[in-house]
C-alpha cells in the first residue's frame, strides 16, 4: 500500500481488493460487536473546502470506531481561508495527527499536501476524482452481485470526478465499463488514455445513454453540475437533456440491474423519482459503505505509517 490515497490510477488491482476485503472485515466486526484490531489515540485531520454530509459524518464516525478522533477544519475557520499555503499546513499537521483528508477543487492541491505530509493523505473528493466514493461503490456492487470482474458498470451523465473514478475502479476490478456523455462533457482525457490501456476489460464511450445502457449490471449517475459548477446549472440542464436514468433507459439494461448514486441526488434530472426509490436500498447501502470503506483506508494507511 502506498504512504497515500490521491486517485485509484495510483493503485493496482490487487491493493483495490485489498482495501475491499479489510471493508467487508471491518463491517462485518462493527455489526457483530467485535472490537478493531487497531492502535487508539489516532487523530485524523479533515480539510474540507467544499460541503459534504456523507464524508464528513462517514470519515467522522469511521475514525472514532477505530478508537481515534477527528478533527474538522474548514476553509472558513482555519488558516488556509486566509492563504496559509497548502505545504505549510501539510507540514503543520502532520506535527499533531496521524492522517489528512481533504475534500477540494483542485487535484494539485491534494498532491502538492501529499508531498509535504510525512503522514498519509486521503482525497476526499477533488474536481477530478472521488475515490472513496467508488471504493464504497464497488463494495456495494460486489457485496450484491458476488463479484466485480465480468459485470457490466454504466455511467450515464456528466464525465465529472464520479465518472472518472468510476471507470478506473471498475476497469482495474475486471469489468467492462461503458460510459455515456455529452460531447462536451466527455471524462478527464487522462482516464480515457488509461482506459484504452487496458487489456482484459473493455471500455465504451458513447453520448448515446441508450447504448451506453444495454444489458448493464449496475448502471451509475450523478448530478449534472457538481460543486463549484452552480453557475452552469441552467446550461447543463439543456445539455444533458436525455440523460435522466429513466424506466425507459432500465428496461434496456439486464433485469436484475442495480442503480448507484453517490448522493446527492436531484430526482426529476439525472434520475426519476421511480428509479430512485426502486432501488433506493442499493443506494442508500452505497451511502452506507462510505463508513467501512474509508474505515478501510485509514486502518491500511495508518497501520502502514506505523511500520
Ligand atoms: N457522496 C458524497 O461524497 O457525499 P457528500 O458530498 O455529502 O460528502
Ligand atoms: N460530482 C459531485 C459529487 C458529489 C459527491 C460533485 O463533485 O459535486
Amino acid at each position: 500500500m502506498k504512504k497515500d490515497l490521491l486517485k485509484l490510477l495510483d493503485l493496482s488491482r490487487a491493493e483495490i481488493l485489498e482495501i475491499l476485503d479489510t471493508a467487508d472485515r471491518l463491517k462485518y466486526e462493527q455489526k457483530n460487536g467485535i472490537a478493531h484490531d487497531f492502535p487508539k489515540g489516532k487523530t485524523l485531520a479533515m480539510i474540507f473546502a467544499k460541503s459534504s454530509t456523507r464524508t464528513r459524518v462517514s470519515f467522522e464516525t469511521g475514525i472514532f470506531q477505530l478508537g481515534g478522533q477527528g478533527i474538522f477544519l474548514s476553509n472558513s475557520d482555519s488558516q488556509l481561508g486566509r492563504g496559509e499555503p497548502i505545504q505549510d499546513t501539510a507540514r503543520v499537521l502532520s506535527r499533531y495527527c496521524d492522517a489528512i483528508m481533504i475534500r477540494t477543487f483542485d487535484q494539485s492541491e491534494v498532491e502538492q499536501l501529499a508531498k509535504y505530509a510525512t503522514i498519509p493523505v486521503i482525497n476526499g473528493l477533488t474536481d477530478y476524482t472521488h475515490p472513496c466514493q467508488v471504493l464504497a461503490d464497488l463494495q456495494t456492487v460486489r457485496e450484491h452481485k458476488g463479484k466485480l470482474a465480468g459485470l457490466k458498470l454504466c455511467y450515464i451523465g456528466d464525465g465529472n470526478n464520479m465518472a472518472n473514478a468510476l471507470i478506473v475502479g471498475g476497469l482495474k476490478c475486471g469489468m467492462d465499463v461503458s460510459v455515456a456523455s455529452p460531447l462536451d462533457y466527455r471524462p478527464d482525457a487522462s482516464v480515457l488514455e488509461y482506459a484504452a490501456t487496458v487489456e482484459d476489460a473493455k471500455f465504451t464511450l458513447t453520448d448515446d445513454p441508450k447504448v451506453a445502457a444495454v444489458d448493464a449490471d449496475v448502471i451509475f449517475t450523478d448530478v449534472w453540475a457538481s460543486m463549484g459548477q452552480e453557475s452552469e446549472a441552467e446550461k447543463r440542464k439543456i445539455a444533458f437533456r436525455g440523460y435522466c436514468v429513466d424506466d425507459a433507459i432500465m428496461a434496456l439494461a439486464k433485469p436484475d440491474c442495480m442503480v448507484q448514486h453517490c448522493l446527492p441526488a436531484h430526482r426529476g434530472e439525472e434520475i426519476t423519482e421511480e428509479v430512485f426509490e426502486g432501488h433506493a436500498d442499493e443506494i442508500f447501502d452505497e451511502a452506507e459503505n462510505r463508513l467501512h470503506a474509508q474505515k478501510a483506508v485509514m486502518y491500511l494507511l495508518m497501520k502502514n505509517a506505523l511500520n
